[in-house]
């Protein structure tokens, strides 16, 4: 990654500060844009109840930032989730999980009233799928949504040696250029086995900070 880029990630981190609410639980994405967030929401920790986590790596890293870790089950609907993506097109649509904690990062987003993106410029695309889609599975289905993903002209890749912190694994769709991502993230959701697809086009983002700068 370059210094650029880095410095991107930085400034994305720490505009989201000004989305957090005080006294607040703040939902945590994962990754290394999200670590500048952590670092950031760290120098204000008593202004905030604590942070329901993606992701064994982000709970690492609040807890060493003195930051609460809360279960979402005991925190209700939050209002407020950060994360970072590999993609962003036009309409705040994602695609996530080159981390592989996209089924947690999905399961926030869906229970937070905004989800505030934060990436670098490098992340921005017109249409969805230069970067490979991840899509968790059950370990015993891998080779069945295999077929059906070639079955609908995708190239799956198996993350060899990746198991996610849910115990799963991980195939990572290549060359598919993803024209009608709500289309799409609805069908691989029906094949058994799929547990949790890296597109977030039913629920995009609802504000994508680049760098410092809002996207309109
Ligand atoms: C993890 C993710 C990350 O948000 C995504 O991979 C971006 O990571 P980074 O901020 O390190 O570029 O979805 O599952």
């Amino acid at each position: 990654m370059n210094t650029i880029q880095n410095e991107g990630k930085r400034l994305a981190g720490r505009a989201a500060m000004r989305y957090v609410e005080p006294g607040s639980v703040v939902g945590v994405g994962t990754g290394s844009t999200v670590a500048y967030f952590i670092e950031a929401l760290a120098e204000r920790r008593h202004d905030i109840e604590g942070a329901v986590s993606s992701s064994e790596q982000s709970t690492r890293l609040l807890r060493e930032h003195g930051i609460p870790v809360l279960d979402l089950n005991a925190t209700g609907e939050l209002p407020l989730y950060v994360d970072g993506a590999d993609e962003c097109d036009p309409h705040k649509r994602l695609i996530k999980g080159g981390g592989g904690a996209l089924t947690r990062e999905k399961i926030i987003a869906a229970a937070s009233r905004r989800f505030v993106c934060i990436i670098d410029p490098a992340k921005r695309v017109e249409v969805l799928g230069r970067f490979p889609l991840p899509v968790e599975v059950i370990p015993m289905a891998r080779s069945h949504v295999a077929r059906a993903i070639v079955a609908r002209g995708g190239q799956p890749v198996w993350r060899d040696g990746v198991v996610t912190d849910n115990g799963n694994w991980i195939l990572d769709v290549h060359h598919w250029s993803i024209t009608d991502p709500v289309a799409l993230e609805t069908e691989l959701n029906q094949i058994a086995g799929v547990v949790c697809v890296g597109l977030f086009a039913r629920r995009p983002a609802d504000v994508v900070l680049i760098g410092d700068r809002e996207m309109a």
